[in-house]
């Protein structure tokens, strides 16, 4: 990731002076087609049964992203080699190492789309430490807690410099669905996901608790932990997107979701962003693998919202990357009277929050649990957009 990212710093510090910061008034309501299908995963259906839909719908995308990851993956990413080598050997064998359901559903998939088992469990993985992204979790003048994020993704695969698009980034828009995970017939919690995932990087659990993972930045790539899960040298680690599917499968409350995710080890560093259906109920946890570095609570400063976007939101944020400044002067802008689905969305399609990665805004409101999905494109036509 450093070797591309620093040959294009230096052009992004560049010409930096030419994206603007925007605050934008005028985005919502977005045109209908920019709303992702729902599609229904029932948790009453067996495990290797119940993504069938999904897998079959999406079948040529996912058999197309990963033929993309097996090509370009060695030469863009060096520490991903040794997954490849695995894909065949070792990865299918991780499928029945991971707790219940993940495995099953992980060989549904395989059989629904007639990819290699091998091959779900890299997808499933890889995950793990490669998103980028803005969450923000804000309340409004009566108490009522909205949870929103910007989902980026793709730079660590290369930029594809003719068409200004990166290419990974490209194919995950095509995948992304909303899902309705039922139980007697019941929704029990809403997630937006890319079609052949199961962990969860964005979900909600209505009057319970709204969750996003973002990635922590580190340079050792976060790829430790995936080492010593698949060589069996420390399993009693989590999978930081499956903690959260477990958490909207079973938990009943805010407090209890923030300190299970305070306190289970995980596979790689990450920030969780939570919200709760009650006033003041927000928080950004700053995880390392085996502790917790910081958790940030709503109301700190004085101020109606937490973000999280890759960096430790203490701290100075990196001069080529800061997102978190002008999302806070835009926030600010706003104002806690103006916390409404359109407001948030506005910041969040507003660059540099909006930048050439964001592949969806997820808006969500913990107490009605409204949820709604939107693809987002950010177009160098409108205003020149920063490469991340
Ligand atoms: C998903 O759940 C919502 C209710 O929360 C419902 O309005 C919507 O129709 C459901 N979508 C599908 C495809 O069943
Ligand atoms: C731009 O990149 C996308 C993603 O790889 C590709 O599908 C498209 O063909 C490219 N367009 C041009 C004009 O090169
Ligand atoms: C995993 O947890 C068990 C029980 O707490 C402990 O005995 C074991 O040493 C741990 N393994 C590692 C590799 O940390
Ligand atoms: C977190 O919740 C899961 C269930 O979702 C449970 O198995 C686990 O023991 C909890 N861990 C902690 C540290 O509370
Ligand atoms: C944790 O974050 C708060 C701000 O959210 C900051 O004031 C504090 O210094 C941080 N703590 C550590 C140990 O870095």
């Amino acid at each position: 990731m450093l070797g591309n990212t620093i040959s294009l710093l230096f052009i992004v510090l560049t010409i930096q002076g030419i994206f603007g910061e925007q605050c934008l008034t005028d985005q919502w309501p977005p045109k209908p087609e920019r709303a992702v299908p729902t599609y229904v995963v029932s948790l009453d259906d067996p495990p290797m049964e119940r993504w069938n839909q999904v897998a079959t719908a999406f079948k040529t995308e996912i058999i197309d992203i990963l033929a993309f990851f097996k090509a370009f993956i060695v030469e863009i990413n060096p520490n991903l080699k040794f997954l490849l080598n695995l894909i065949d050997d070792k990865l299918p064998a991780v499928a029945d190492t991971l707790p219940a359901p993940y495995g099953d559903e992980m060989k549904g998939i395989s059989r629904a789309t007639g990819l290699p088992l091998g091959e779900i469990v890299l997808y499933n993985i890889f995950y793990e430490a490669s998103a980028l992204c803005t969450s923000m979790v804000a309340q409004n003048q009566y108490g009522n807690v909205f949870h929103v994020r910007n989902l980026d993704f793709g730079v660590f695969f290369g930029w594809d410099m003719l068409n200004n698009s990166w290419i990974l980034t490209e194919k995950l828009r095509t995948l992304i669905i909303q899902i309705n995970f039922t139980r007697n017939g019941e929704v029990l919690f809403k997630t937006t996901n890319f079609a052949g995932f199961i962990g969860v990087l964005t979900g909600l659990k209505p009057n319970v608790f709204s969750a996003s993972v973002n990635s922590r930045v580190s340079l050792q790539g976060g790829y430790e932990g995936l080492i010593e899960w698949i060589f069996n040298i420390n399993r009693n680690q989590s999978f930081i997107t499956f903690v959260i599917r477990d958490l909207l499968t079973k938990a009943e409350s805010f407090d209890s979701v923030v300190s299970n995710l305070t306190e289970t080890e995980l596979i790689a560093p990450c920030y969780y962003i939570v919200g709760g259906p009650k006033a003041g109920q927000g928080v950004v946890i700053t995880r390392d693998r085996t502790k917790t570095v910081n958790i940030t609570r709503l109301g700190k400063d004085n101020l109606w919202f937490v973000i999280e976007t890759n960096y430790d939101n203490w701290k100075k944020q990196p001069i080529f990357d800061d997102r978190l400044t002008p999302c806070i002067k835009c926030m600010k802008i706003k104002g806690q009277d103006d916390v409404t689905f359109e407001s948030l969305f506005n910041v969040l399609s507003s660059r540099p929050m909006l930048n050439t990665l964001t592949v969806y805004s997820t808006l969500m409101e913990l107490s009605t649990g409204r949820y709604e999905t939107y693809w987002q494109h950010c177009r160098d036509e409108d205003a020149p957009c920063l490469p991340w």
